[in-house]
């Protein structure tokens, strides 16, 4: 009774809050939003010449586009596949060589003010139509994206059968937009993708010999931790993330920004640090710009001139392929031919951006700021909005308490929020990792989405060499306090 009466009383000031925010913050500054103390910032927002171009004609250009969320709110990861895509087609590569996972649940849902229709920026074209469905709703899995990387027909589960089928003088390029934790990739099913099986797959491709080499995009907070002193050199892979370690990553083009999207439109339509790479790739002829050029131009404008409201694009593996050209791997359009690459040309004004972990409640907000008063709508987006942010104070509660309950109240917090000095994994022992989120499931329900911020306190629990059965325990006594609740309905589409 008290905790309910607690959650409504924090939502009711988080509303006032941000009606205050909005009004004052539109008075100073245009768009920014801010909110006070810890508990309530969720709506945190400001508002060369390529060389070796010869061996391509030998082999072939392979692509696996990949974005593992699901719901509205999540528009603009499937959002960034599907812009991937036609930025492949117009480059030259053939859907038998495209490989797409994408939930599909956006361009037909009822919140979609343009039926059938996706963009990734506010005057974009469709970027919907043509899309293969390769693999959509339940069959985005770790499995068989493991399968398709792999090439491996046998392990597939559902979808088109398409596979990398790859050879060894062949390109493979890979783009996975979504959220993430320290250690973890989401998916819209279970389990989610953890980075170590990400890496043996990498591993496993290798030794089978079947590409030449390998580029990797990825967008999710903390993405950086996915090859962080786990990702060798000599694999002929060159990986570039939206962030370091320890941080988050940005949506764009968000309702209350500036460029904002059409005014219908109550979700982020894309990603910092995808939209960066992708408009910078609709521009130019490609096999004058290198993978290297690309790389310093998405992190200037993924760093946003505001270094609170950005994050550090980070560069993994074989840092000396980023001297090929963009051609090798994802074509080029023969339309943009004098459109050569010059740093004046390619900066873009930066832009304000949103926290991918707070999107949800961007889209909740605007739907409940839009919505006529006393409407079923208003009504609806207010119990989202409140779910959402019970869940997160529910996780965020427990994994506290949990660390409290385990290494007590003055060294708990220090343990859980330790980073490890650069080059160093999140944790040593990754089954250990797996086993503890089990756990901790098991007695506080799904982490889901948000709740993969706290991997890094999980993979300290792990270092801390704490057992499964300490963990359950602490677990079991942090969730009689914070038992789960109703918020879970919300959530059930993307537990871990
Ligand atoms: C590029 O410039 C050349 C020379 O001016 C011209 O002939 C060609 O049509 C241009 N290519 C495109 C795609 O516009």
């Amino acid at each position: 009774m008290n905790r309910i009466a607690s959650v409504v009383v924090v939502f009711l000031l988080t509303l006032l809050g941000l009606y205050g925010s909005v009004s004052a913050g539109r008075d100073l500054n245009g768009d920014h939003l801010r909110l006070p103390s810890e508990a309530s910032v969720f709506f945190e927002r400001i508002g060369g010449v390529a060389d070796d171009d010869d061996d391509v004609t030998s082999g072939t250009r392979w692509a696996v586009l990949i974005a593992g969320s699901s719901g509205y709110w999540n528009y603009r990861h499937q959002a960034d596949i599907c812009h991937a895509y036609q930025l492949l087609r117009k480059g030259g590569l053939k859907d038998e060589n495209i490989i797409v996972f994408m939930y599909d649940d956006i361009a037909f849902d009822e919140e979609n003010p343009r039926p059938g229709v996706i963009i990734n920026s506010p005057h974009g074209d469709d970027v919907y139509k043509g899309v293969p469905k390769d693999y959509t709703g339940e069959d985005v899995t770790v499995d068989n994206f493991f399968a398709v990387i792999l090439g491996n027909q046998a392990a597939l589960t559902g979808g088109s059968g398409k596979v990398v089928d790859s050879g060894p003088n062949d390109h493979i390029f890979v783009y996975y937009s979504d959220h993430g934790g320290p250690g973890v990739l989401g998916m819209p099913t279970s389990p989610y993708l953890y980075a170590c099986d990400l890496i043996e797959v990498l591993k496993k491709k290798h030794a089978s010999g079947t590409y030449k080499s390998l580029v990797f995009y990825l967008e999710a907070c903390e993405s950086g931790s996915i090859f962080e002193g786990l990702l060798p050199e000599g694999l002929n892979i060159y990986a570039t993330t939206a962030a370091n370690a320890e941080e988050s990553s940005w949506g764009t083009y968000c309702p209350g920004e500036y460029p904002s999207p059409p005014p219908e439109y109550e979700t982020c339509l894309g990603d910092l640090y995808s939209v960066a790479w992708m408009e910078d790739s609709d521009m130019h002829n490609l096999r004058t710009e290198t993978l290297h050029q690309q790389y310093e131009l998405v992190k200037t404008r993924t760093a946003s001139d505001n270094s609170a409201y950005g994050s550090h694009v980070m560069q993994y593996g074989d840092i000396g392929l980023s001297k090929n050209s963009l051609f090798k791997y994802i074509g080029t359009n023969p339309a943009n031919e004098n459109y050569t690459f010059v740093d004046e040309n390619s900066l873009m004004p930066s832009r304000k951006v949103t926290n991918q972990r707070d999107a949800d409640l961007v889209h909740f907000w605007d739907k409940f700021r839009k919505a006529p008063e006393g409407s079923p709508r208003k009504v609806e987006a207010q119990k989202q909005f409140m779910e959402a942010m019970s869940h997160r104070m529910h996780i965020d509660h427990s994994v506290k308490l949990i660390g409290k309950l385990l290494f007590g109240i003055e060294k708990g917090s220090e343990i859980l929020n330790t980073v490890r000095s650069a080059g160093q994994p999140l944790v040593d022992d990754w089954n250990c990792l797996k086993t503890l989120v089990r756990a901790f499931e098991t007695h506080c329900g799904s982490l889901s989405q948000y709740g993969m911020k706290h991997m890094r306190a999980f993979g300290n629990i792990c270092n801390a060499r704490i057992n499964k059965d300490q963990m359950a325990e602490a677990s079991a006594q942090a969730c009689v306090t914070f038992p789960s609740g109703p918020w879970s309905s919300l959530h059930k589409g993307f537990s871990a």
